[in-house]
């Protein structure tokens, strides 16, 4: 298996087997983290990353995989270079992506909510660079897809459920919540969980529907898998059963209206909706589940202190997941050194 040179913007892209190569590999990497047979990976390379948006985790994660192979990886804020928008002209993503394809041997770019006009527009710059480059684009978080998240959510499983995730259940649930959150970790879950033969089950308010092309390949997974995979619009019913629960906000599909992004509008809905927290006394119709989330969590919104601190989050596990993931791909898809 040969992944050198291939983009990472959305698990779906990529086939089962190279998306258990990224995760036995980063497996690997965690147990023998600083072994010479990886500490020299990308020695004297260059990784670009493209912010638009904030970020803690992400960067921090990606700078460090980049240190931990040998590397270095450079900040890069849109804002203090002269890159042509819908609004000024400027450098064309082409002119852009050919030149820094000739300094570095990767660009991850994150691009999102504030930073878009409209659903899509960040996945589709994301691709737009990857059209151009010479090099691997990851894509550090766009509105769609978050790949990185989604391989560390099922690093993270699979240590603590066992290497086989078919038949257990996933609740992919709606918090209430104070950030009017982007769908990316959320749609990532659902795809790549489906993925891993993960009975699904998404629970949601009437008016937060997600991608219908995300609905239609998790129900694709899921029916390759044998899975099972329901909608459900009961704060409580989805909890049944459940061995993970992943409760998270997410906005409407009217978060962009006219070009406009109504963030205070989306903030003000979904405050209405205040028994969509996952607690304690919901955590106890579930089969001892794990509690998994993205981060940063909204605490007293999305989830209780009681939940996120509990025994069965494994919240911290997979923020660290998010570094022997990235040093993986990094490897397979950058260092022209690893080859299976
Ligand atoms: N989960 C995640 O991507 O975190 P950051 O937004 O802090 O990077």
């Amino acid at each position: 298996m040969d992944l050198i040179g291939r983009d990472l913007i959305c698990t779906q892209d990529w086939s089962i087997e190279e998306l258990i190569r990224v995760i036995e590999l980063a497996e690997d990497m965690q147990k023998h983290r600083y072994s010479n047979k990886y500490t020299s990976l990308l020695r004297f390379k260059t990784f670009l990353m493209f912010f638009y948006n904030p970020s803690v985790r992400t960067r921090q994660s990606f700078e460090a995989a980049a240190t931990e192979l040998g590397g270095h990886a450079q900040f890069l804020e849109p804002k203090s270079m002269r890159l042509k928008t819908e609004k000024s002209t400027g450098e064309t993503i082409e002119d852009a992506a050919n030149v820094m394809s000739r300094y570095a041997v990767g660009l991850g770019i994150r691009i999102l909510e504030d930073k878009i006009s409209a659903y899509g527009d960040g996945d589709k710059l994301i691709r737009e660079y990857a059209k151009y480059c010479t090099i691997p684009v990851i894509n550090m978080a766009d509105d769609k897809y978050h790949p990185c998240q989604g391989l560390a959510d099922v690093m993270g499983l699979r240590k603590h459920l066992g290497k086989n995730l078919k038949g257990k259940k996933l609740l992919q649930i709606w918090g209430n919540g104070a950030l009017a959150r982007s769908w990316c970790s959320v749609q990532e879950s659902l795809i790549i969980n489906s993925r891993f033969g993960m009975d699904i089950t998404l629970a949601y308010p009437d008016g937060y529907e997600l991608d219908p092309e995300v609905i239609e390949m998790t129900k694709y997974n899921c029916a390759k898998n044998n899975a099972k995979f329901e909608i459900v619009h009961n704060v409580k019913e989805g909890y049944n059963g459940a061995d993970v629960v992943y409760s998270r906000n997410w906005m409407s599909p009217d978060a962009y209206d006219s070009g406009k992004f109504n963030k205070a509008k989306e903030i003000e809905k979904a405050m209405q909706y205040t028994n969509w927290i996952c607690d304690e006394e919901k955590m106890r119709l579930t089969n001892n589940a794990l509690f998994i989330h993205p981060m940063p969590v909204d605490r007293g919104n999305e989830v209780t202190d009681d939940v996120a601190s509990g025994k069965r989050s494994i919240i911290y596990d997979i923020a660290e997941n998010r570094l022997h993931i990235q040093k993986s791909v990094m490897a397979l898809t950058m260092a022209n050194l690893i080859k299976s």
